[in-house]
């Protein structure tokens, strides 16, 4: 998110409610009740539907033409005032729609106050939310599609080298990095088609002119602002409109699942940067000392983005937790989903950034993953599938063969099944030839597995290609 989104703090102001009032509100309930620096962020949004509302009731005749030209040029001005930091926000004026309409009125006299007819804070605020989570989730989408590039190329620096692949964190297959790494292109395309998918959801219905609940007796033109304010229709049921937020849960879970796969990546990373995996170091920006021990180098930022991605999931339970017991329509509970939505958006955008930062400067150590992907016997399908194809021996049988070799060459002390003498192969399968041996590398192994999608390097740089193809 820009920094411009967040302007400066609250000075002093008057309430805009306080007709059928004779006393002032308790300290700790202003406190409880204002959402100024939180909903500030929303200014750009609520501006933007407000110059669309003055145009609509202009255009219908329910205010003048002069009374809305007083009104453009005045939240213009406000618009120069809170770009330039002039602008007081004031905690007893509560939320950014009653601050931006009291200077309005300051401003213009007369004019500003018709600016409320035919619509209610209700209805504002939904549609200035409702844009800013659109923009927010356009943005994001961004973010991760920056991220992708780097992976794809550094997928495509690494088509070739080999590692170990896990299952069960065990040893499985040898693997190629640039598959890997692709594996994170994936998920970070599905990602990001999900947040650009509920944003153009989101754009379906307008819900300005849905006004406090019920609609309004004005002769309000609603396709006129829906359209105004790029959305495809007016919100067709104006109870709807006011009361739901599926389109911020929506935003929230989709970056909740993103954030659950740069966590797992930010999981790789601290692992392979540990010593005893030592497939990879950190850069120097991206690494931090320790205070006490000088030869560290940890992956803090690895290490929140973990965390971070507890906390997104978390505001996503916990707008959920706020809108599943509310009866319809609004109630000031919403007021709570920005605070949980922006905290999350701006997470997000930081761990996307730190990770780019970690993706595009980390260091692979080629041989350190070359000698663990051939431990723990990673080859052993590759001998059972040539039993397979050269001695036509059914597979549960040549898995049944592997697994004697395997375990003569463990009570051997072999590492590796290449190792082995062929010798030891023929005690168990007298038809196992010096060529089958030989092809047990893990070269030899991530190399055969050459189907769609799968780990060769022939296979990874038509993916690179594919990828690139896309981006562009
Ligand atoms: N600040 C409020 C919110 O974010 C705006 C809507 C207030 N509506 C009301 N009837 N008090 O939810």
């Amino acid at each position: 998110m820009s920094n411009s989104d967040n302007p400066q703090s609250p000075g002093g102001g008057q309430q805009m409610w306080g007709g059928r009032f004779s006393a002032k509100p308790d300290q700790a309930m202003q406190a409880i009740n204002a959402s100024i620096d939180i909903d500030k962020r929303l200014w750009r949004e609520d501006i933007e539907a407000s110059l669309a509302h003055a145009n609509m009731l202009a255009a219908r005749g329910i205010i003048t033409q002069q009374d809305n030209a007083a009104i453009q040029a005045g939240l213009e001005q406000i618009a120069a005032e809170i770009v330039q930091g002039t602008f007081q926000f004031s905690r007893e004026l509560e939320d950014i729609h009653l601050n931006i309409e009291a200077r309005l009125t300051e401003r213009i006299g007369e004019a500003g106050k018709r600016l409320h007819t035919a619509r209610s804070r209700n209805d504002q605020v939904a549609t200035d939310f409702k844009l800013w989570v659109m923009r927010a989730s356009r943005e994001a989408g961004d973010g991760l599609r920056a991220l992708q590039k780097i992976l794809v190329k550094r997928a495509d620096d690494h088509t070739d080298w080999i590692m170990p692949g896990f299952t069960h964190m065990q040893t499985a297959q040898p693997v190629t990095l640039g598959h890997h790494l692709l594996a994170y292109v994936s998920m970070f395309e599905r990602d990001r088609v999900r947040l650009i998918g509920a944003a153009l959801e989101a754009a379906w219905e307008c819900p300005l002119g849905a006004a406090a609940l019920a609609g309004t007796s004005y002769p309000i033109d609603r396709d006129m602002t829906a359209d105004a304010l790029g959305f495809h229709a007016p919100a067709s049921n104006s109870m709807d409109a006011v009361g739901s937020r599926d389109f911020a849960l929506a935003a929230l879970a989709n970056l909740a699942i993103a954030s659950t796969h740069l966590s797992r990546l930010a999981e790789e990373i601290v692992l392979w940067t540990s010593p005893q995996f030592a497939f990879a170091s950190l850069s120097d920006a991206w690494s931090t000392g320790s205070s006490i021990m000088p030869q560290k180098r940890n992956p803090d930022a690895a290490e929140l983005i973990r965390a971070k991605a507890a906390r997104i999931g978390a505001d996503f339970a916990a707008l959920n937790a706020i809108v599943q017991k509310l009866p319809l329509t609004y109630a000031k509970d919403l007021q709570e989903d920005k605070a949980l939505t922006f905290a999350s958006f701006d997470e997000f955008e930081l761990c996307v950034t730190a990770m780019a930062g970690m993706a595009e400067t980390l260091r692979f150590n080629r041989e350190a993953m070359r000698e663990a992907a051939a431990r723990g016997y990673s080859t052993a399908t590759d001998l059972a599938d040539w039993l397979v194809r050269e001695l036509k021996v059914p597979f549960r049988e040549a898995h049944e063969i592997t697994g004697r070799i395997v375990a003569r060459a463990e009570a051997m002390g072999v590492r590796e099944l290449g190792l082995l003498p062929l010798g030891e192969f023929q005690e168990v399968e007298p038809r196992i030839t010096e060529t089958a041996r030989a092809l047990l590398t893990v070269e030899n192994s991530a190399e055969s597995r050459d189907s769609y999608g799968g780990t060769a390097p022939q296979r990874v740089r038509e993916q690179v290609a594919r990828w690139k193809e896309m981006f562009e």
